[in-house]
């Protein structure tokens, strides 16, 4: 064991504490303190939450004007090169060039890096990611889906032991994102691969995260292993069906045990302090304006429901 990895024995691979970082007057980090475990980790939050300003700070491209950050132990900043060496790193913007085809990319690339044995490193990347039979056609022919595995292959040619992944679904096809999102799995089951994905389609991460950083301003809001979190969140969740959930969302709102209340599906969905004093007001409320209460019950939270708990927002605006 060298003495790196010792440091990270029974720790987070990425911790970051306090980071700051401001383009001019605009806090973009605002003291983050993110915590990233081995595994498949979702890295979740609105367009500009601070996710890729982040990733920029953990690979040693921006420097922050404050706090620390660690990954594998070391230092972001000054030993950036030895912790990239360890990295796959796939950006959020990528452009590959349109004439040369899947295979003679990478191999270019391979070249650049200095992989050995490329050929089968090409090979056994094209299969993990499911390009085989595409490595010989041009990439001016790939989709979108196609176009990011094949970034995916890119980051996985040295064989890293941690990749991240800036949006990696974004502006592709649900079956491009479920065939994108199965090889990230099987990475991760198959060699222990462990991934950071960035992301803001949260239904996305249900599939393959165990962790999730749910990151708002420039802030960590919550962040834990995703059972913990979903329980957490279930235990004082509630939703409820009932005739003109409009008005009533007006009234619950000013319940005083009433943390946060929004609509989803046409259902209203509360986070309260106390279950007991919020089931009394539901129903005074609902013979108040003569409603129909349909049904209330206490809410499996997925990880929609969580950012939306925790970060309050409405999902469809992120
Ligand atoms: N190079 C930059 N110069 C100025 N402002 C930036 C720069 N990069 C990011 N920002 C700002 O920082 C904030 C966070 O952006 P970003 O990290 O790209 O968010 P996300 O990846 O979550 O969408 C935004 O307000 C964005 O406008
Ligand atoms: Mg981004």
């Amino acid at each position: 064991m060298q003495p790196d990895d010792l440091k990270m024995t029974n720790s987070f691979i990425i911790n970051t504490t306090g980071v700051v970082k401001r383009f001019r007057t605009n806090f973009a980090l605002k003291g983050l303190d993110l915590k990233v475990p081995k595994g498949i980790s979702g890295f979740v939050g609105r367009n500009g939450a601070g996710k890729t300003t982040t990733i920029n700070v953990l690979l040693g491209l921006l420097r922050a004007n404050s706090g620390e950050a660690t990954f594998f132990g070391l230092d972001c900043w000054r030993d950036s090169y030895i912790i990239k060496r360890r990295l796959g790193v796939m950006h959020e913007v990528n452009a590959y060039p349109s004439s040369f085809t899947g295979g003679h990319f990478l191999a270019h690339v391979a070249s650049i890096y200095e992989i050995s044995q490329s050929k089968q490193r090409i090979k056994a990347v094209l299969k993990d990611v499911g390009l085989s039979d595409a490595a010989n056609r041009s990439i001016g022919t790939y989709s979108a889906g196609m176009l990011k595995r094949l970034g995916l292959a890119q980051t996985l040619l040295g064989d890293p032991e941690f990749v991240i992944l800036d949006e990696p679904t974004a502006n592709i096809d649900p079956m491009g994102r479920i065939t994108m999102l199965n090889h990230i799995k099987k990475l991760y089951k198959e060699k222990g691969t462990s991934f950071l994905i960035s992301t803001h389609i949260l239904s996305d991460l249900e599939k393959v995260c165990n962790w999730l950083s749910i990151v708002d301003s420039g802030k960590i809001v919550d962040q834990g292993d995703i059972k913990d979190l979903a329980e957490k969140y279930s235990a004082n969740t509630y939703r409820i069906d009932i005739s003109n959930p409009g008005l009533f969302l007006e009234k619950i709102h000013h319940v005083e045990c009433v943390e946060k209340a929004w609509i989803e599906e046409g259902n209203i969905c509360c986070k309260v302090q106390d279950a007991n004093v919020f089931y009394n007001e539901v129903l005074k409320i609902a013979t108040e304006l003569n409603l129909t209460l349909k049904g209330l019950q206490q809410m499996h939270c997925t990880i929609e429901e969580i950012y939306k708990a925790t970060a309050g927002a409405n999902v469809y605006e992120i």
